[in-house]
């Protein structure tokens, strides 16, 4: 199995580039079921999850290919996808269960096809995920739903306009409803719409395949449905987690990192923490190629308080960072989970690492460390992952951080570009450990 041993101590120096972000490219590759024809995405991140997307619309009878992006100075590659007329309606288990946002095409499939049988993909490590928002919104348009054996069915002659409030923003059912709405008779508006950056990104491709959106990064959408899309060229939206990624880690390690191709814009509340913790932030502007923003660090960082909520407060996949931070933080702080019920799990992980953390429901209690003690730890899924390897930058001696796929699937090339900024991280082969008779 392979590992990532990081050596705790140095600072990180130089700069990072920031692709497109994982939950906006796997949901475009979804809305592309909506045109029959060649779509093209260009900034999609070298990640394990786009091969299962891609699997899953090969599975539906497209043709995908996947290349590098020509683009000076990236490392992304561009997904070209053929859609047939006659594109499948079936989502099985198997990949499903691997890749939660394969959910994302009951939405499309539904309208184009008025007929649509996906797997339930159940809960994940972060905590139990329904899809009840998701059904109740097709169900207002007119659809008919049914859940058996494990499969969400659901079927439309024609799916109808309707006016929709969600009872919470939830990311995924925003985007289902609203890619069903499109190809609907008549207005629909989603009200309590989720506000995340990607799902400005979703809009805008739909209004270059000629869908009539409106409302985007507010929590009104407003949608005219009309009869026909065609495919676009199109342009995933920078990875703002990942960016917060190297921030965060630049404020724990301390040192002077430029983070390119990232928009400060999409990361408000968790920089203005960071500038409370001392950071210094410079923002260059949200330019794809030369934009990002500089974080510089050169103190012990202070503790500060953090409340996830939806976009744009701060976001549920950052917490296993600020969770990091305020490990190695002087003085106390409290953190808040509101989204998902089990991302404490990272808790115990930390833990390992000399943390000292008590938790409380979705409160937790931080108390900073000016060191953390290097142990080998465990992944428990992508953004705890990726939290554990920056804590370990400021960890006495070695961690070894395991399950490391999960961190492929959200962060390509990490340790290979923290060993750019200077940071001791290796990604080794191990044995498994065997175990006794
Ligand atoms: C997406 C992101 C995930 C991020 C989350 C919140 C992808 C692939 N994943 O997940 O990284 O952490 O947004 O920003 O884009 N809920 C229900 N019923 C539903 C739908 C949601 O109860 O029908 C609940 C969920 O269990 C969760 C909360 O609502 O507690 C938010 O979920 P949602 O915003 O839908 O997250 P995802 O789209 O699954």
């Amino acid at each position: 199995m392979e590992i990532f041993r990081v050596q705790g101590g140095g600072r990180l120096v130089g700069e990072v580039r920031v692709g497109g972000a994982k939950n906006s490219i796997l949901k475009l590759m979804a809305i592309a079921l909506l045109a029959p024809g060649r779509t093209v995405l260009h900034n999609a991140p070298r990640i394990a999850d786009v091969a299962i997307m891609s699997e899953v619309l090969r599975r539906l009878g497209c043709q995908v290919e996947v290349k590098p992006d020509t683009e000076k100075g990236c490392s992304t590659d561009s997904v070209s996808i053929d859609v047939p007329e006659d594109v499948g309606t079936e989502a099985d288990y198997d990949l499903v269960r691997r890749l939660r946002a394969s959910i994302n095409v009951l939405g499309p499939l539904l309208a184009r096809r008025g007929h649509v049988k996906v797997a339930h993909p159940g809960g994940d490590a972060i905590g139990s995920r329904g899809l009840d928002y998701h059904i109740a919104g097709l169900r207002r348009m007119g659809a008919e739903i049914t859940s058996e054996h494990g499969f969400v069915i659901a079927r439309a002659e024609r799916l109808h306009g309707a006016s929709i409030v969600l009872e919470f923003p939830s990311v995924g059912a925003t985007e289902n409803i609203l890619a069903a709405a499109v190809l609907a008779k008549g207005c629909t508006v989603i009200d309590n719409a989720a506000r995340e950056p990607e799902i400005g990104n979703i809009v805008a491709m739909l209004n270059g395949m000629g869908a009539r959106v409106s409302g985007a990064g507010s929590s009104t959408l407003e949608v005219e449905g009309v009869e026909e899309l065609v495919p676009v060229i199109h342009r995933t939206v920078p990875d703002r987690i990942v960016a917060g990624t190297w921030a965060y880690a630049v404020a724990i390690a301390q040192g002077d990192v430029l983070i390119r191709g990232a928009d400060a814009s999409h990361l408000r509340v968790a920089l203005d923490k960071l500038a409370h913790a001392g950071a210094h932030i410079t923002d260059l502007g949200a330019d794809p190629i030369h934009g990002g923003f500089r974080v510089q660090m050169t103190q012990r960082p202070c503790a500060v308080d953090v409340v996830t909520l939806p976009f744009p407060g701060f976001a549920t996949d950052m917490l296993p960072m600020a969770i990091a931070l305020a490990s190695v933080s002087e003085g106390p702080s409290l953190m808040t989970e509101n989204v998902f019920d089990a991302r404490f799990m990272f808790a115990n992980e930390m833990a390992r690492l000399g943390a000292e953390i008590r938790t409380d429901g979705h409160h937790a209690v931080v108390r900073g460390k000016e060191w953390l003690s290097g142990a080998p730890v465990r992944a428990t899924d992508i953004r705890a992952g990726a939290g554990l390897v920056i804590a370990a930058l400021r960890a006495e001696g070695f961690t070894e951080v395991s399950d490391i796929h999960h961190i492929d699937r959200g962060y390509p090339d990490f340790a290979a570009q923290l060993q750019r900024l200077g940071a001791q991280v290796e990604r080794v082969q191990v044995a498994e450990p065997e175990l006794g008779a």
